[in-house]
């Protein structure tokens, strides 16, 4: 019989031809998340999973699955939704999305870079009230980016290209992680010494223990009172209580945020302010981006059906 692939939610047409050739594609007629249940039972019989960032991919769905289960093919670059050790233990090879989004999410992260600090959701929320409005030298006045520094807070594919992007509006940058990347050109700090010296802090770290709630209210209170946070990694890399307490007693000037600690939710008070500008994880919401993040997903898992090497395999 015909391997079944189990795609939890709606892929672009692309992908499912890939996948198509290897096997039987079965596709979930929910327009929504599947609850753990479901999605136990949504695998039942698969030798692939093509899986979202929203699914806990952990032993009992590899159980729930079966021991013909091959691979898990998450269509995101970050994978702390999946169990890495727990599946490779199963000997369940996962991959994910690495390369493919890097210029379209890191241009969300710049827009939102430019969006905070000129306000421009503030701009535009008034004038869709219908609210009076003239030009004068003191309206709506932002802050510039030229000549200041940007702290990018992991130096992946995705901080480089935002590092690119700085470097073209006139930004300097500095960066912090684990290791110093001597091939790059900014300056390499420790990640206290980041928080004090930037103007605006952009993450691109991805969600690892070490990592959640990197920001909490002591770095929050380490950054200048003028500095801007961009966050369009993980949610949780922002404790997002914190940043409502430091947004509301001035230790930072705003903050614009792509991803949330508990999505779809998103803490209430972040929603009332107009120096936050929020986003429903656009990061790689581009036409382009997410079909070829889903026929790399595909062929990622076309290539372990076929008893090969998978093209972007994440390893324990
Ligand atoms: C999206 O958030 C991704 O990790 O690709
Ligand atoms: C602003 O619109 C200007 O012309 O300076």
């Amino acid at each position: 019989a015909r391997p079944t692939i189990a795609v939890t939610r709606w892929i672009p047409d692309e992908a499912v031809k890939v996948l198509a050739e290897a096997g039987e594609v079965r596709l979930s007629d929910l327009d929504r998340p599947l609850t753990p249940e479901e999605l136990r039972s949504f695998v039942a019989g698969a030798s692939a999973i093509v899986s979202m960032l929203h699914d806990r991919i952990d032993a009992s769905v590899v159980e729930a699955a079966g021991p013909q289960l091959a691979v898990v093919a998450n269509v995101a670059v970050g994978y702390d939704n999946v169990d890495v050790p727990a599946l490779a233990a199963r000997e369940v090879t996962v991959t994910n999305t690495p390369g493919v989004l890097t210029d379209a999410t890191a241009d969300l992260a710049f827009g939102l870079l430019l969006a905070v600090t000129r306000r421009l959701g503030e701009g535009e929320r008034l004038l869709r009230a219908r609210q009076p409005w003239s030009f004068h030298l003191g309206f709506l006045l932002g802050s510039g980016l030229q000549g200041k520094t940007l702290g990018i807070v992991g130096l992946g594919q995705i901080g480089r290209a935002m590092a690119t992007r700085a470097a073209a509006f006139g930004l300097r940058t500095v960066y912090s992680g684990r290791s110093e990347k001597p091939d790059f050109d900014g300056e390499f700090v420790p990640f206290d010494e980041l928080l004090r010296r930037s103007d605006f802090v952009s993450l691109h770290c991805p969600l690892t223990p070490e990592t959640r709630h990197l920001i909490d209210a002591a770095a929050l209170r380490a950054m200048k009172r003028t500095a801007y946070l961009v966050n369009t990694t993980r949610g949780p890399v922002v404790d997002e209580a914190a940043l409502a307490d430091a947004l509301a007693a001035g230790e930072i000037a705003g903050a614009a945020l792509d991803v949330f600690e508990r999505e779809p939710e998103v803490e209430p008070r972040l929603l009332e302010r107009d120096d936050v500008v929020v986003m429903p994880h656009l990061g790689s919401a581009t036409v382009e981006t997410r079909t070829a993040m889903a026929v790399l997903a595909a062929r990622n898992v076309t290539s372990v059906l076929a008893g090969e090497a998978p093209l972007t395999e994440v390893t324990p």
